[in-house]
């Protein structure tokens, strides 16, 4: 199977990865090994930048016993024009038990999967989906609240170009969540509910922040020095409105003082961002185990 959006996991499939990825993550910290996917090769291929989604696929692959392939974009026929499907042709003759794409274009995953007979991952394709790290978010959420159920989270910030927001606004209510959105007016989709970033912030029991994606942004925002963050950040003030026992999200990276103020993003009792990259490598682990196949639940 592949994993290209939230929309196609079935809720059995969803379930199973949230409680697989929270045993993995004890197990991770407890030093307890998994090899199980021992004789499988995973290919990385990413056209965008990456750290957290890239270092962990790879090191999740690693820890299951997997060999990683990791394509250098840069330095590949990629620059010499090959097209996404002829790379993809490429790659899928030289037989990978898994690959994971990470590209600027929506739809790319979809495409690559409709040409790989292997299992495809989408590690986020332009601003459309990013199903893992929604996952993984949402498996942060569970580990630290036991359920989402009647929880509200406020996700703010660059909605517009999220694709961690868009898969996340599918996911988190399904588990039985609301989910508020909010951001500047030029950074909201069409149609989105005209929320305030304090609106949605007071009472949420989590805060997920987003960072502006300037590279996606066709005209300047225009912000002074430090209004963004007086206006729509994540401050000590703004935090205090939401539940006393909120945590905060942030996907990474992060724009500090930007979308989030330091002392915020340093909170010890309420910033989970630590919390999220740990769960990111046990999330997919889980995500490596369902596609190839081979659970060892
Ligand atoms: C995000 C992404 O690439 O969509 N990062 C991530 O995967 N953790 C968010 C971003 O780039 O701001």
């Amino acid at each position: 199977m592949d994993l290209i959006s939230i929309d196609s996991l079935s809720d059995a499939d969803r379930d199973g990865l949230i409680g697989r990825a929270i045993a993995c993550f004890e197990d991770v910290r407890s030093g307890k090994a998994a090899p199980a996917l021992g004789d499988r090769i995973l290919f990385n291929l990413f056209y965008e930048k990456s750290t957290r989604t890239l270092m962990s696929f790879a090191t999740a692959a690693h820890r299951l016993g997997m060999a990683v392939v990791t394509l250098p974009v840069e330095q590949s026929s990629v620059g010499k024009g090959e097209s996404l499907a002829d790379t993809a042709r490429t790659l899928g003759a030289m037989r990978p038990s898994v690959l994971v794409i990470r590209h600027q274009q929506n739809g790319a995953a979809e495409e690559v999967a409709d040409i790989l007979e292997a299992p495809v991952i989408n590690a986020g394709d332009g601003t459309n989906e990013h199903p893992t790290q929604a996952l993984l978010d949402a498996a942060t959420l569970v580990r630290n609240f036991g359920s989402l159920e009647g929880k509200t989270v406020a996700i703010c910030g660059d909605i517009r170009h999220s694709r961690v927001a868009r898969s996340n606004a599918k996911l988190l209510p399904r588990l039985g969540a609301t989910v508020r959105v909010a951001g500047p007016a030029k950074l909201m989709p069409d149609g989105a509910p005209a929320l305030s970033v304090d609106e949605a912030i007071a009472g949420a029991d989590a805060v997920m922040m987003l960072r502006v994606q300037r590279e996606r942004l066709e005209d300047e925002l225009g912000d002074a020095p430090g209004e963004y963050l007086r206006l729509y950040g994540l401050t000590p003030e703004r935090l205090a409105s939401a539940a006393s026992d909120a945590v905060v999200l942030h996907p990474g990276p992060m724009n500090r003082g930007v979308e989030i103020a330091d002392e915020v993003a340093d909170d010890r009792e309420r910033s989970l961002i630590a919390t999220q990259v740990e769960m990111g490598v046990a999330m997919r682990m889980a995500c490596l185990e369902l596609v190839a196949g081979k659970s060892v639940a």
